[in-house]
């Protein structure tokens, strides 16, 4: 079967993926509080860090954000166009002068030497998409980090909802005039639709997000599909990250408060400038109670200090 590599760039170098993901924050209101989220947790956890690695950065939200305090950003992405975009933003923004573009995969970190980067982060999933070498890709996350690691992945905690609800984006549109996954459209199925345990079972006892041989065989055709994805548990991933030397492990679940809460009533506070600030803020302290590690959005966020 092909490499998980191969599978995500042809995935990822899809011609409209760049433009589709710098959109979201503009169409989903799980995605403004996961990405909200994650820059309070790395803004929190700047002190001493003067350069950073960026893995799987896409169009650069997050390695924007570092270069535009000053911090020198290695932002590496598996997909040419997803640089090239982070790239064009970054020269807009005036802070490409801190960063520097690689063209590569996570599954093959040996250009950078041990302790590399103050801090390592990699978000929304590219570690996931490394299966069968998600462990492996951790490990070396955690070598080339000198001080720091944060890191988001799926979760398998949080994935089920998409299988027991399968309109669960429609609360989140920010605007219901703009629909761009036709997630409206599933609504209406909704009173027929019954979950499949069975893929449910199989999912929570492996892991993974597609089945890996239907993908496989879909890629071999000369199809684009979903990279095979791995989801972790919580107590796997800091597991793991305590095997990789990773020490004050936090984990946090970004967007478990909004799953609570009516779409009209997400929509109201987004609305009002003051409301939504404070709802951002209560959501941050309260996501990351460790109740509700990976009981979030899709992502299991992890933060966990490196070295002495
Ligand atoms: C969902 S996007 C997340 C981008 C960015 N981290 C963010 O949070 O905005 C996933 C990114 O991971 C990249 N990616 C996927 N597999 C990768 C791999 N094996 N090595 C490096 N990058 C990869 C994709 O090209 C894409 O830009």
């Amino acid at each position: 079967m092909a490499n998980s590599d191969e599978i995500s760039a042809r995935f990822w170098n899809l011609p409209w993926k760049a433009d589709e993901e710098s959109e979201r924050e503009n169409t989903f209101i799980d995605d403004i509080i996961q990405k909200t989220h994650i820059e309070r947790l790395i803004t929190e956890n700047l002190d001493g860090v003067e350069t950073a690695f960026d893995g799987g950065a896409g169009y650069g939200r997050f390695s924007m954000l570092l270069a535009g305090r000053g911090i020198r950003v290695t932002h590496f992405d598996i997909s040419q166009p997803m640089i090239d975009k982070a790239r064009a933003l970054a020269e807009e923004r005036g802070v490409a002068g801190n960063m520097t573009f690689v063209l590569g995969s996570l599954e093959d970190l040996s250009a950078f030497h041990d302790a590399q980067f103050d801090l390592v982060m990699s978000f929304d999933a590219p570690i996931s998409y490394t299966y069968p070498n998600q462990g492996d890709v951790v490990k070396n996350l955690a070598r080339i980090a000198k001080k720091r690691l944060i890191i988001s992945v799926y979760s398998r905690m949080a994935w089920p909802a998409h299988a027991f609800d399968p309109a669960q984006k429609v609360k989140y549109l920010l605007d219901e005039s703009r629909d761009p996954w036709n997630s409206l459209g599933e609504v209406s199925k909704l009173a027929e639709y019954k979950p499949d345990m069975a893929a449910v079972r199989e999912f929570f006892r492996t892991g993974l997000t597609e089945p890996a041989e239907s993908t496989g065989a879909a890629f071999e055709a000369g199809g684009t599909p979903w990279p095979i994805s791995y989801a972790f548990m919580p107590d796997e991933l800091r597991g793991l990250l305590e095997s990789c030397g990773g020490r004050n492990i936090r984990l946090s679940g970004p967007g478990a408060l909004s799953r609570l809460i009516p779409g009209e009533v997400l929509r109201n506070i987004m609305r009002d400038a003051q409301l939504r600030g404070d709802f951002l803020d209560f959501c941050y302290e309260y996501d990351r109670n460790p109740s509700v590690a990976g009981l979030g959005k899709d992502n299991l966020v992890a933060l966990a200090e490196i070295g002495e």
